[in-house]
């Protein structure tokens, strides 16, 4: 995607001793990042604070890698927000959670209309609040016509659920012979997934140090390389994120051939 070169300079002033600009190559930024955001709650203990107070926090961070992908020119950028098994937490932790969404996507519109971002949702928007499903409707109607940076964000979403789903979807295709059975292939999968317009990621990032996905996008990631933080998400920053864009450009990816 095309870059403001002078915006992207002013983004990123001032940069601490182990990382810049300079050491990346900006011809070579993944043009899918997708982000587990998770420690919220850890950061918020570690410093005597409530759960949701890490949330909060964690929406900082968002902004900061929502503006900081599309200065670098990122075609899209994926988040897991909430997972189909987050509905096992407390049920007052989850009431924040989903009011906490719905009141920053609309507070968040205008940052959308100024940096041309379009949003996506990635899971079952119908098992959702009706307030906040009503919130991320109207986030998608007022950024369906911009051209810049896909954000989606995983609402709701669990990677076995989806492919489920896909399945069933593939099933009821063949079932009313809309689909041959010898075309039931991976781009028929593929297609009715909620990614089904995206293309995979390049680099997934988890931020607190853990070494599993959780549920998340099991399909989609089959070739990704993956980037973890010890750091909790709302410490997540700007030149963390330069940090995995380095680690990432020095990967070598031969998806099951050899080097060239
Ligand atoms: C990630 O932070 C945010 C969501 C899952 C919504 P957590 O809430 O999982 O924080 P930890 O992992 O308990 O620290
Ligand atoms: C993954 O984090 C889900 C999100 C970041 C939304 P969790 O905190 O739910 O994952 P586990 O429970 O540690 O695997
Ligand atoms: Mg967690």
């Amino acid at each position: 995607m095309k870059r403001d070169e002078e915006k992207l300079g002013l983004y990123f002033v001032n940069p601490p001793e182990d990382v810049s600009l300079a050491s990346i190559d900006l011809d070579r930024v993944p043009s899918h990042i997708s982000l587990i955001m998770d420690g919220n709650g850890r950061w918020a203990k570690s410093r005597g604070l409530d759960r949701s107070q890490g949330h909060v926090a964690g929406v900082r961070s968002l902004r900061e890698i929502i503006t900081a992908s599309v200065r670098l020119g990122v075609d899209c950028l994926s988040a897991y927000a909430f997972s189909t098994e987050n509905w096992r937490r407390p049920q007052e932790e989850v009431d924040l959670l989903m009011a906490l969404f719905a009141n920053t996507l609309l507070r968040e519109l205008p940052l959308f209309h100024r940096e041309n971002v379009r949003l996506r949702f990635l899971g079952d928007l119908e098992g959702l609040p009706e307030t906040t499903r009503d919130t991320f409707r109207e986030g998608l109607d007022e950024t369906a016509s911009h051209t810049g940076m896909t954000l989606a964000l995983a609402v709701n979403y669990g990677s076995r659920a989806e492919i489920a789903r896909a399945a069933r979807l593939v099933a009821q295709d063949v079932a009313t012979g809309r689909l041959a059975l010898e075309d039931v292939d991976e781009h028929a999968v593929a297609s009715r997934l909620y990614t089904r317009d995206l293309p995979d990621p390049e680099l997934l990032i988890r931020t607190s140090g853990e070494l599993r996905l959780s549920n998340y996008l099991l399909w989609q990631l089959a070739y990704t390389e993956f980037y973890v933080s010890d750091k909790f998400w709302p410490d997540f920053d700007r030149w963390d994120l330069l940090r995995a864009v380095g680690s990432f450009q020095g990967r070598d990816r031969r998806f099951g051939g050899v080097t060239s």
